[in-house]
């Protein structure tokens, strides 16, 4: 084993696990298609969760397997002037990177102009370019061997990234009508998605495989962390890794983060100990806190979270009927905000008549938040008790 090696797990946004936990089923399902190009339903995917959850990291995974396969790569997310990035730049990026033999086929089809050394120059001017038309050429210059995959992460439900994804949907739904072989993955929060599909030209995505993601299983909790720790060398004893396990609650991202606090702890040492996973429990804690829950609950509207500041007076469940008389609002409202938030993954339904924090540590974080609120004097600091006086004209 290395003296003090580096920490094998990756905490921080975007950043592909060494051990990837859960999914099992769906990643080999869709890595099927790449070798075998038969897309049953999974021409077009939806991926919804909550922050942290791994969806950025299940693209990456995706891509790196579909380009292994051979099949080309556009990956981007949903920002303002996506059509244009992928047509004026990844698209032309993608061909001269091709081996000659693929881009000789896509000269014959007629759509690029290449210089003699068969680099990328420019479009023909004559069509006016379209992605549909360079998403069937791009899939038939791979002569059968492979596909496009897409992936485009960060949906949101804001109304003009909302215009311009379901603009880009329709493209892409004209390159299938025309055979072209291409898998769609689109990842965001459940909302989000669902006003994507909400939108005009996006029916063929109303047929998705849709595949949400919740956190791991108490065992695929306990594989990531003892195979990522063995990637680096070394081993978790085992008091020591039932409290990583409960401290991480399958929650992807405090995984990496508890497993990387413990890890450093004391790298030299050949197993990580209780006493490794007992720092980490507390720096993990406070730290996602700042980094994931805040952001989890900032996300929402007021209403949402009022709702779930209602949800917080109790420590474990709730009684849907208590939050009614909590928010002093209508039972019929109550209902309407209780839904989008199990939709969206916040909270679920537990037993009749009961709702129950999805997200470990977002019902502490809120009641710790509440509390500092109230001890600084509300949301003002205090200051409404002393309003400024008048000044002299
Ligand atoms: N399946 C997994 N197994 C183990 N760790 C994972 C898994 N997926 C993601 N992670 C880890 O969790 C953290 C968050 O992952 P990621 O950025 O993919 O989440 P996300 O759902 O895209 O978040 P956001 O909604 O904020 O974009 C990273 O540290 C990553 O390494
Ligand atoms: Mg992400």
């Amino acid at each position: 084993m290395a003296e003090g090696a580096p920490s094998p797990f990756t905490p921080g946004y975007g950043r592909k696990p060494a051990i990837f936990g859960g999914h099992g089923e769906e990643l080999n399902e869709l890595k099927a298609v790449f070798d075998t190009l038969d897309f049953g339903e999974n021409h077009s995917v939806l991926v919804s969760g909550l922050r942290g959850v791994g969806k950025t990291s299940f693209l990456t995974t995706l891509q790196d397997a579909a380009r292994e396969a051979g099949w080309l790569v556009i990956s981007d997310d949903a920002s303002a002037g996506l059509m244009s990035r992928v047509m004026d730049s990844t698209i032309p990026t993608l061909i001269n990177e091709m081996t000659p033999a693929t881009r000789a086929r896509l000269t014959n089809l007629g759509i690029w102009e290449f210089s003699a050394e068969i680099e990328y120059i420019d479009r023909h001017r004559t069509v006016k370019p379209q992605l549909r038309t360079d998403l069937v050429a791009l899939s038939t210059a791979l002569g059968g061997t492979g596909g496009v995959l897409i992936t485009i992460d960060e949906v949101s439900s804001g109304k003009v990234r909302l215009r311009e994804l379901s603009k880009f949907a329709l493209q892409v739904s004209h390159a299938l009508e025309d055979g072209a072989q291409i898998m769609v993955v689109f990842a965001g929060v459940k909302v989000s998605l669902d006003a994507l599909l909400a939108e005009e030209h996006t029916t063929f995505l109303r047929r998705s495989r849709e595949i949400e993601f919740e956190r791991l299983s108490a065992p695929e909790t306990r594989r990531v962390f003892v195979e990522t720790a063995g990637l680096g060398g070394r081993s978790i004893d085992a008091d020591a890794l039932d409290k990583l396990v409960s401290l991480a609650q399958g929650y992807p991202y405090l995984v990496q983060l508890a497993g990387d606090y413990a890890w450093r702890n004391d790298s030299n040492a050949s197993s990580i100990t209780l006493a490794d996973a007992t720092v980490a429990h507390d720096r993990a804690i406070r730290a996602v806190e700042s980094r994931v829950i805040s952001r989890v609950y900032g996300d929402l509207s007021d209403v949402d979270q009022k709702f779930l500041d209602a949800m917080a007076e109790d420590d474990d469940r709730t009684k849907v009927a208590d939050i009614v008389k909590r928010m002093g609002v209508s039972d019929a409202y109550v209902q309407v905000y209780k839904k989008r938030l199990i939709d969206s993954g916040y909270v679920h339904p537990v037993g009749h008549g009961y709702v129950q924090f999805s997200l470990p540590y977002l019902g502490a974080y809120i009641r710790r938040r509440l509390a500092a609120e109230a001890h600084d004097g509300g949301e003002d600091g205090g200051w409404h008790a002393y309003p400024a006086p008048d000044l002299p004209s």
